[in-house]
């Protein structure tokens, strides 16, 4: 108790200490995005994370304006979370791809494909921004996006794929990282069902007498240069380390090559619009809804290995159809 006490007093203290402008944006910041404190010690916390982070973007928008770095950074729906509450809410762990199930890359047939710029949005072939909500499933977003990108260049339709059917299907219902291979054997063996048919979680896998999606296999790359191979077959999953991103604002990613990778994002392009920051960059869809980032999307820049894209977790689905009459 008395331990509480102290720690109260510090947070009322460290609360009083922040100037009237952080408070306001703050109270801003609440309204937006629908959030309430009852508990004047959880609102004083919050507060002070919120400074901490605001404090953060401002540092780095220094280096983003003479030119250290090629993104900006800013108050984002995640400012009220320490760097681990994110990583923790967020993001899940992901281990190593697992390729026992997939096409090597050598094997691929579409290998010999022209390479260059892509961006599969123009071709309308990337379905709308997702929003995983506070579930670390990235894994079943990145799975389901992959699928309708490849289902739309197979059969010329696109479609929502349900990321709730993996999540109770293949995750057996957690909000934590998966690794995104599970979910493509899951499709593989079982398909997907459309978000129409399956809008929710429910915790536990829901067998629906729907049409399902299917893939019939994996290729898997490990390489920058792969990934833009790769990409002219389809939209392609990619395992990153998510850190930049809480706060990220828009422009080009440059942070440094990175290890441990908790995050499953879609690479839907490779352009040279990259603000001057980089030759070429990544056209990246993320799952935390259209209000974050460029649209939803962000860009990073190719050939540093920015973020631990590119030297493992990169996966392509090919041979995608529609079963609309499932034999069960
Ligand atoms: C850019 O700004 C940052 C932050 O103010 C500073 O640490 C760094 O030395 C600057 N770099 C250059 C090249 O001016
Ligand atoms: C996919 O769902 C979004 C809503 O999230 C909707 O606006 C869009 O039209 C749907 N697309 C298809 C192909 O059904
Ligand atoms: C499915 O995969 C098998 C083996 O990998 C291949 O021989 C076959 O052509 C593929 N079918 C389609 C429709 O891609």
């Amino acid at each position: 108790m008395r331990a509480c006490l102290i720690l109260l007093f510090g947070i009322a203290v460290s609360a009083a200490l922040i100037d009237q402008q952080t408070k306001e944006e703050f109270e801003l910041f609440l309204r937006k995005h629908g959030k309430h404190h009852n508990h004047p010690a959880e609102y004083a916390k919050r507060l002070s994370i919120f400074a901490k982070n605001r404090l953060r973007s401002v540092e780095h928008n220094l280096k983003y304006a003479n030119g250290t770095v090629g993104w900006a950074a800013g108050i984002t729906r995640f400012s009220d979370l320490t760097r681990e509450e994110f990583k923790m809410l967020y993001t899940g762990s992901l281990p190593n791809f697992d390729s026992a199930h997939s096409t090597p890359f050598d094997e691929f047939h579409g290998k010999s494909a022209k390479r260059g710029t892509v961006d599969w949005r123009a071709r309308g072939l990337v379905s709308t921004v997702k929003d995983q909500e506070q579930c670390g499933s990235c894994w079943s977003f990145a799975t389901t996006a992959v699928v309708e990108t490849c289902v739309g260049i197979s059969t010329g339709q696109m479609y929502n794929a349900s990321a709730y059917n993996l999540q109770d299907c293949a995750g057996h219902g957690w909000c934590q990282g998966l690794k995104p291979d599970v979910a493509l054997k899951y499709v593989q063996k079982n398909g997907v069902f459309l978000t129409e048919d399956y809008p929710f979680a429910q915790g536990s896998c829901q067998v629906k007498h729907t049409a399902r999606l299917f893939l019939n296999s994996t290729v898997k790359g490990s390489s920058e240069d792969e990934l833009e191979t790769l990409l002219q077959s389809g939209a392609v999953g990619v395992l990153i380390q998510a850190d930049p991103l809480q706060l990220y604002r828009g422009g080009v990613i440059t942070a440094p090559i990175a290890y441990s990778l908790d995050h499953a994002v879609v690479v839907v392009g490779l352009t040279t619009n990259c603000d001057g920051k980089s030759d070429q960059c990544w056209i990246v869809k993320n799952s935390w809804g259209t209000r974050w980032g460029e649209r939803g999307y962000f860009r990073v820049a190719r050939g540093i290995a920015s973020m631990g894209l590119g030297p493992q977790g990169i996966f392509l689905p090919t041979g995608c159809s529609v079963q609309k009459t499932p034999s069960l």
